[in-house]
């Protein structure tokens, strides 16, 4: 399907291929079994869905004459200069607009792609499906979405462009108290998981990642720095002046390239990363961060795609059996502004089910698929990976997605590979049987 052109291994794909063979080796050695997830809590929602949405609380007609930060000349939206007492200039922004704190945590998802077309022959749809697979998932669960296309630093290109974006964010949306970054080939394969926020209570930086693999093994690949939670507070200024000092904007940029090479064995290329450079910062535990950094590894935060994409067909399968034999409230119809509350009461119904399980042996919807390394836009991908597994694994995964959305609409897809579209019967998928 993609037609990628030959392109010489660029530093992205080394970056990926690596993370691949790691988990691929993982996999093979069997150690990923005491790494992999456990089994879904069955209480995914901290709060009543009655607050799912956040904006029909918030007067956003209204903004005081008093000052605030923005009006503050020596405060840049660029990563230059350092951001101070922003807990404080947060607050008192708040405080002047009432009717945006309160309530239940306010997310602001953050996403982005180059400033120009894709060069590969399904990138811009791929892109555009990626975007509207985002858009879908946070109408749902009532979060914003901002999505950039323009490099804001020039010199923080490739995976280092999302620091002075999310930083930028910070500042626009001082009522967010966490920016959610996802990386645009990341899908949302489970719309009806929320992000279990408790857990993250006394934590500022969540990430995917395995403590062993940080600690023991020293992997560059123990995280993956592509889908994180961070909380908009000063703690999250502090931190990315320190993480974009390893970039490619920093004088100490090929300094920071060999120290991580000299500290992770298994990463094969020169340059410094993002990924790398996260690593360093919770293994050296200079600058205290590692205490309110959260790795996750209880559900698919972020999923290795070669892990899930080819169980993607099995899952469908196995939701519509569950759905069939389960209780009425699985196939009920229902309007999408009440999606949250028939999410919830799946999730626990579903949970109880055997093999209710999220990681790579469970049947449950894998939350986010990560389709690292198949770069769709510019189609150099790892040369590990098919067109097929890249593409067409990416074509499923929206599809799969996308069912879950269209079933709100009435429809769904001939098939997780199938443009067409059938509508459904009254009582679905019992009516079937
Ligand atoms: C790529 O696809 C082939 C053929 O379907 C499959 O055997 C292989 O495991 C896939 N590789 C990955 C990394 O998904």
């Amino acid at each position: 399907m993609a037609r990628s052109s030959i392109i010489p291994s660029s530093l992205s794909d080394g970056l990926v291929f690596t993370a691949g063979a790691f988990l691929a080796l993982l996999i093979f050695l069997g150690l990923y079994s005491f790494l992999s997830p456990t089994p879904i809590p069955n209480r995914l929602f901290s709060f009543s869905p009655s607050f799912s949405s956040t904006s029909s609380h918030t007067d956003d007609t209204y903004d005081p004459p008093d000052e605030t930060f923005y009006d503050d000349p020596t405060l840049t939206y660029t990563i230059d200069k350092s951001i101070s007492n922003w807990d404080e200039k947060r607050r008192h922004w708040l405080k002047l607009h009432p009717s945006f704190s309160g309530g239940r945590e306010r997310i602001l998802m953050v996403s982005g792609s180059q400033p120009y077309p894709c060069r590969s022959y399904h990138g811009d749809h791929l892109l555009l499906r990626s975007f509207k697979n985002k858009a879908d998932y946070c109408r749902l669960h009532g979060i914003e979405l901002f999505y950039n296309t323009a490099l804001l630093n020039p010199s923080m290109n490739f995976f280092w462009a999302k620091i002075p974006v999310i930083r930028a964010a910070m500042l626009a949306h001082p009522e967010a108290d966490w920016i959610w970054w996802v990386d645009s080939d990341a899908i949302f394969t489970d719309m009806e998981f929320s992000l279990p926020l408790d857990r993250y209570r006394a934590h500022n930086l969540v990430l995917h990642g395995w403590p062993e693999l940080v600690y023991k093994k020293k992997s560059w690949c123990s995280l993956n720095a592509g889908v994180f939670l961070i909380r908009n507070c000063q703690w999250s200024f502090d931190f990315m002046d320190e993480w974009a000092s390893m970039g490619p904007h920093s004088p100490d940029y090929e300094k920071w390239g060999k120290l991580q090479t000299s500290t992770f064995k298994d990463k094969m290329f020169p340059n410094s990363d993002d990924q790398s450079g996260l690593v360093y910062l919770i293994l050296t535990g200079k600058g205290g961060w590692r205490d309110k950094i959260y790795l996750e590894n209880e559900y698919y935060f972020q999923g290795y795609f070669a892990e899930i994409v080819s169980r993607l067909e099995d899952i469908t399968e196995r939701y519509i059996e569950e759905e069939q034999k389960g209780p009425a409230v699985l196939r009920r119809r229902h309007a999408e502004g009440v999606f949250l509350s028939y999410a919830k009461e799946r999730n626990a119904e579903l949970g109880k089910q055997k093999g209710a399980d999220t990681g790579p042996t469970g049947w449950r919807r894998p939350f986010v698929t990560h389709f690292t390394g198949c770069q769709p836009c510019s189609g150099d991908r790892n040369k590990v990976y098919s067109a097929d597994n890249c593409t067409l694994g990416m074509y499923k995964a929206l599809n799969f997605a996308d069912d879950q959305v269209l079933r709100i609409y009435g429809f769904r897809h001939a098939s997780l590979v199938s443009a067409d579209v059938q509508p459904l019967p009254f009582d679905y998928p019992r009516s079937e049987e």
